[in-house]
């Protein structure tokens, strides 16, 4: 359990490391390889130990990756002796991790076939993989539901096809990339998802010698290859975490320099950033966000895929709203569940109400469908502490930062959770001076 004093600003600095989003992916790419892989900017986060697990799991060896001895967080991964693995062992190691589902390419072009398990993630909607499982079977692969788990098989070297998403789905895509690039002939994906993660993995892809094209209007065309080598890439930085403190420092009306920080993955939220009036200066090295002093404006604000602004940074930002002066309108339009958190806000003294309307410029899929995806903040709200248990990864980081803002003492239990996704979150929390106690 966590207690935490707040009231105190937080000021200082912290580094961010590759990308939670894009290195567990990176890692699952290099067993497409006839040789080893190398990754570097690997941060210490649970989800890459997870993929470690699931890659020994499948025979390939893994370094020991980011610790003292290696600052730079060198990974390299030998997929050269693969073979199959149990679906009970996948399960196991997996955990409430989504990535075993994008083994399921690289596995059927290695061994002809991969077992799933059922899927996790943050409980931040429904999050089901029928498009996932759609993608397969269109490249020709068998799809066997079984009590546990999935099996999915091939007999021949899976066929380019042609994909039509009906939704940007960034792990779908991903799910795309990882498979076609070995399939036979040409894939041409329509609705594809151009999250940075995903620019960054197909360069990777490309290091291992994929042919692969990025047309306008979210094409993607991926001309299949017999053989792949392996790659050393340098993860770009992580923009989730970088919005995460970026919206602590407004929270809690301190300044804080994000060393890492790419200033072109963050434009969208920079715009959003000065728009509440937060300042922030741009350097070679990061990007420095600072509370300007006085009140902060509402705004409204509607989340949507690359280059619209991400759903990760919607929770923690909220709590920034909490302190702007008057009301301010969230449309979240990627996951249907994704105000819960706002509960616990409440108990703190946020004026959140949600609404099960669309409450933005542009109707969503959520629209006639009971969920509460709406959110009207009213501010600027004096926060006090509360017992709080974090709810999912977002969600918990930006718990922290509302007990970091409020007067008093707070309890978060479930931090775990949060090791997911921050590296090191702890240390940075004392480097930034907040009064926070493990017990
Ligand atoms: N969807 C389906 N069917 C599918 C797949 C997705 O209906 O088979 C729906 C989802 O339910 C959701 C929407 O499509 O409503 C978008 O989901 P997407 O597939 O884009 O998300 P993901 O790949 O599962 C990744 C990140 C998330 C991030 C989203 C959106 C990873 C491991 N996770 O999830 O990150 O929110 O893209 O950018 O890359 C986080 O970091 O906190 C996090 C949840």
């Amino acid at each position: 359990m966590l207690t935490v004093q707040g009231g105190t600003p937080l000021r200082g600095t912290v580094s961010v490391r590759g990308a939670k989003n894009l290195v567990p992916k990176a890692m699952v790419a290099s067993l497409l390889g006839s040789e080893p892989s190398v990754l570097r900017n690997v941060p210490g986060i649970r989800d890459v130990d997870v993929v470690r697990g699931l890659l020994e799991l499948h025979g390939a060896t893994v370094s020991s990756g980011p610790d003292a001895g290696n600052p730079d967080g060198e990974l390299v991964v030998d997929p050269r002796n693969v073979e199959s693995a149990h679906v009970a062992d996948i399960d196991a190691h997996a955990g409430s991790s989504r990535i075993p589902i994008l083994f399921c390419g690289p596995l059927l072009h290695r061994l002809g076939e991969a077992f799933i398990p059922d899927l996790g993630g943050c409980r931040i909607g429904d999050r089901p993989i029928n498009y996932h499982l759609d993608v397969l079977r269109s490249f020709g692969a068998t799809v066997d539901k079984l009590d546990s788990g999935i099996h999915i098989y091939t007999r021949d070297r899976l066929r380019g096809t042609k994909v039509q998403l009906p939704y940007p789905s960034v792990g779908t895509t991903e799910q795309v990339l990882l498979t076609a690039v070995c399939a036979e002939g040409l894939t041409e994906l329509t609705g594809a998802a151009i999250e940075p993660e995903i620019m960054d993995l197909i360069a990777i892809l490309q290091k291992m010698g994929a042919i692969i094209s990025v047309d306008t209007d979210r094409v993607i065309r991926i001309e299949g290859v017999e053989k792949l080598g392996g790659y050393v890439h340098r993860a770009l930085p992580d923009r989730m975490e970088t919005g995460s403190w970026a919206s602590a420092a407004l929270a809690t009306r301190g300044e804080i320099y994000v060393r890492g920080a790419n200033q072109p993955d963050m434009m969208t939220y920079l715009n959003v950033f000065r728009r509440i009036g937060g300042e922030f200066d741009v350097d070679e090295d990061g990007i420095l966000f600072r509370h300007p002093g006085g009140d902060l404006n509402s705004l409204v604000l509607e989340t949507d895929v690359h280059p619209g602004f991400m759903t990760d940074w919607q929770q923690p930002l909220v709590v920034a709203l909490t302190q702007a002066r008057g009301l301010s309108i969230i449309h979240e339009t990627v996951y249907e569940n994704r105000f819960g958190f706002t509960e616990a806000l409440g108990r703190m003294g946020a004026v959140i109400q949600v609404y099960k309307e669309c409450l933005g410029g542009i109707p969503c899929r959520f629209g006639q469908r009971n969920f509460n995806h709406s959110a009207v903040v009213s501010g600027p709200a004096k926060l006090h502490g509360t017992d709080i248990v974090v709810p999912d990864l977002r969600g918990g980081f930006s718990h922290l930062i509302a007990a970091l803002a409020a007067e008093g003492e707070s309890t978060v239990q479930g931090i775990e959770l949060i090791n997911r996704g921050y590296e090191n979150f702890m240390e940075k929390l004392n480097a930034l001076g907040a009064n926070v106690t493990l017990s």
